[in-house]
């Protein structure tokens, strides 16, 4: 299915006060994705009725706790050195039953969790490893039938894909719900006005 940018458009001014409830109840961690970053690629799989989300790259569980919060379904959430912030992740995350923590590098243990759920409409969102050459073998290496979407977190180029934050007109205008990261750590504002960037696939 292909969606076009005015479905979008309307999903995001539905779901205004929904976006706006979970950052209010998010606790400002460091690192973590731009909210807007995650609502972008969580509103995509919600319109492609995604019912799993796999995640490569947890860290301190921004993007983690963001889509525990969004879906009750299962979220899948790979990082490879978890002694970097599991410590502060960890008891975050285990309070919320929908999601399940792998110690591990997406590209072990990637395709065992989706040949396990060959039932499920599978998101993908690869926060590690960086870089567009390592991400386009994360997609490569998952390419399968039933990964309806792949988001791509930190990436500037904006080609070869079908939506991004830095090309939606829209989404501006919704910067505001990044408040609460700015506030906590100003430099962020460094990063311009539409922060890392993610680019969406929709396969
Ligand atoms: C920027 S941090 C993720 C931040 C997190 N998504 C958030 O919003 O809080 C990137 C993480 O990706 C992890 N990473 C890098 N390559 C990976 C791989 N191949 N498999 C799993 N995790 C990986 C790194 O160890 C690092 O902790």
């Amino acid at each position: 299915m292909k969606l076009s940018k005015n479905i979008l458009a309307d999903y995001w001014k539905t779901n205004e006060k929904k976006f706006q409830r979970i950052v209010d109840e998010m606790d400002f961690r460091p690192c973590g994705v731009w909210y807007t970053d995650a609502f972008l690629f969580l509103s995509i799989c919600d319109l492609l009725e995604v019912d799993m989300i796999i995640e490569s790259g947890r860290a301190w569980g921004v993007s983690t706790e963001l889509f525990a919060k969004y879906f009750d379904f299962e979220i899948h959430s790979v990082e490879r050195v978890p002694d970097r912030a599991d410590d502060i992740a960890r008891p975050v995350l285990e309070k919320y039953d929908n999601v399940k923590l792998y110690e591990n590098c997406i590209f072990n243990v990637g395709r065992d969790i989706i040949r396990n759920n060959y039932d499920k409409n599978i998101g993908i969102f690869i926060d590690g490893p960086k870089g567009k050459m390592a991400q386009d073998n994360a997609e490569e290496h998952l390419d399968y039938s039933n990964v309806k979407v792949m988001g791509f977190h930190d990436r500037e180029d904006v080609e070869e894909c079908d939506f991004h934050t830095f090309t939606l007109d829209f989404l501006p205008s919704y910067m505001y719900l990044n408040n609460k990261i700015f506030e906590k750590d100003p430099e962020q504002r460094d990063n311009g006005k539409l922060g890392w960037g993610c680019l969406v696939k929709i396969k």
